[in-house]
C-alpha cells in the first residue's frame, strides 16, 4: 500500500509530498515538530503532545496552522488512510514560505506537514538484553525544551552512537551531568532503588513519555527524584533506561564501557515498560 502524507490542507501520495524551497523550515530550521505513537490504530497521549506543540509554537511566535479540533481530525484521517495499527504520526509546523531573510516575514502562513509510518515493536533481544549508550558532550543551545526541527547536534550524536555500536548517545553538560539522549530522555535506578531522571528545564525536552512514566511511578508508590545525575552515578547504577514515544521504555545495559547491573534488563525498568505499554493501550489511548 502506498503511503499518504498531509501537506498544507491536502492528502497526497508520499512520493509527491513537497514543500517550497523557500520554506523557512528548510532554510532556517524555523519550525517545530511532534512525534505521536499510534497503538492499535489509536494515538497515545495525543492531548499532551498537542499541548506541547502549542507551547513550542508559542515560544517561537509561530501561529498555530489550524484549530485543535481540525488538526485532530486531520491526524485521524492520516492514520486511517495509511492503515496504521502500530506506528507513529510525525507532524511539523514551520513559519512558512517567504523570500529568504532572517527576521520573521510579515505575511507568511505557517506550513503544516504530517506523515505516518508503521513501526515494529522492539525485538525481544532489546527488551531482555537492553541497549548500549555512549556519552558525548552536550553541544546544543539553551532552549532544548522547545521541540524544534533544528536537530543537527542530535543527528551528529546519534550517528556517533551508531558508529560506536550503540543505540543512543547520552549528552553530558559542563558539570558532568547527563542531560538526555539525542531523541530520548535518560533514567537510572540507583543502588538504593531510587528512580532518577533530570528535572524538566530548558536543558531537556520534557518528554511526554517521561511524564507518563512519572505518573505511573507515582501511582505505584515508587521512590523517584527529578534531579541531574552524573555519568559516574549512571555507570554505577543498578538499572538504566531511555524513554520516548518511539522507544517506550528501553533498558540500557551498557554505558560506554561499563556494564549496568548484570547486563540484563532490570526488574524496575521491565516493570515500568509493561505498565507503560498497558497505559498506552488503555488510559493513554483515550486522551
Ligand atoms: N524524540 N528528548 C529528545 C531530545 C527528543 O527528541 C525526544 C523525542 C524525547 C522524548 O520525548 P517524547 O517522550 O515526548 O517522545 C526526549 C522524538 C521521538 C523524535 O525526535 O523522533
Amino acid at each position: 500500500m502506498s503511503r499518504i502524507a498531509y501537506v498544507n490542507g491536502r492528502f497526497v501520495p508520499h512520493a509527491h509530498a513537497e514543500v517550497h524551497v523557500e520554506d523557512r523550515g528548510y532554510q532556517f530550521a524555523d519550525g517545530v515538530y511532534e512525534v505521536v505513537l499510534v497503538q492499535n490504530g489509536v494515538m497515545v497521549d495525543e492531548i499532551p503532545h498537542l499541548d506541547r506543540l502549542d507551547r513550542s509554537l508559542k515560544e517561537l511566535r509561530i501561529d498555530p496552522p489550524m484549530g485543535r479540533g481540525a488538526l485532530r481530525a486531520q491526524m485521524r484521517e492520516l492514520v486511517r488512510l495509511n492503515r496504521i495499527r502500530t506506528g507513529l504520526v510525525y507532524m511539523q509546523v514551520t513559519r512558512g514560505v517567504a523570500k529568504r531573510d532572517h527576521p520573521f516575514p510579515k505575511d507568511a502562513r505557517p506550513s503544516l506537514v504530517m506523515t505516518a509510518k508503521r513501526i515494529a515493536m522492539p525485538s525481544n533481544d532489546v527488551v531482555e538484553n537492553g541497549v548500549k549508550v555512549i556519552t558525548i558532550r552536550d553541544i546544543r543551545w539553551e532552549r532544548c525544551d522547545i521541540k524544534t526541527v533544528a536537530l543537527l547536534p542530535n543527528v551528529l550524536g546519534k550517528q556517533q552512537a551508531r558508529e560506536n555500536g550503540a543505540y543512543e548517545a547520552w549528552q553530558v553538560d559542563g558539570d558532568g551531568n547527563v542531560t538526555e539522549g539525542t531523541s530520548t530522555n535518560a533514567w537510572i535506578v540507583t543502588q538504593d532503588g531510587e528512580l532518577l531522571t533530570r528535572q524538566a528545564s530548558n536543558d531537556i525536552l520534557n518528554g511526554i513519555t517521561r511524564l507518563s512514566i512519572l505518573k505511573l511511578a507515582d501511582r505505584q508508590g515508587l521512590k523517584f527524584v527529578e534531579r541531574p545525575f552524573s555519568v559516574e552515578e549512571a555507570k554505577q547504577a543498578r538499572e538504566a533506561f531511555i524513554s520516548s514515544a518511539t522507544s517506550f521504555v528501553t533498558p540500557v545495559t551498557q554505558i560506554d564501557d561499563s556494564v549496568i547491573g548484570n547486563g540484563k534488563a532490570g526488574t524496575l525498568s521491565t516493570g515500568l515498560r509493561d505498565s507503560y505499554l498497558a497505559y498506552a493501550a488503555g488510559e493513554g489511548a483515550t486522551a
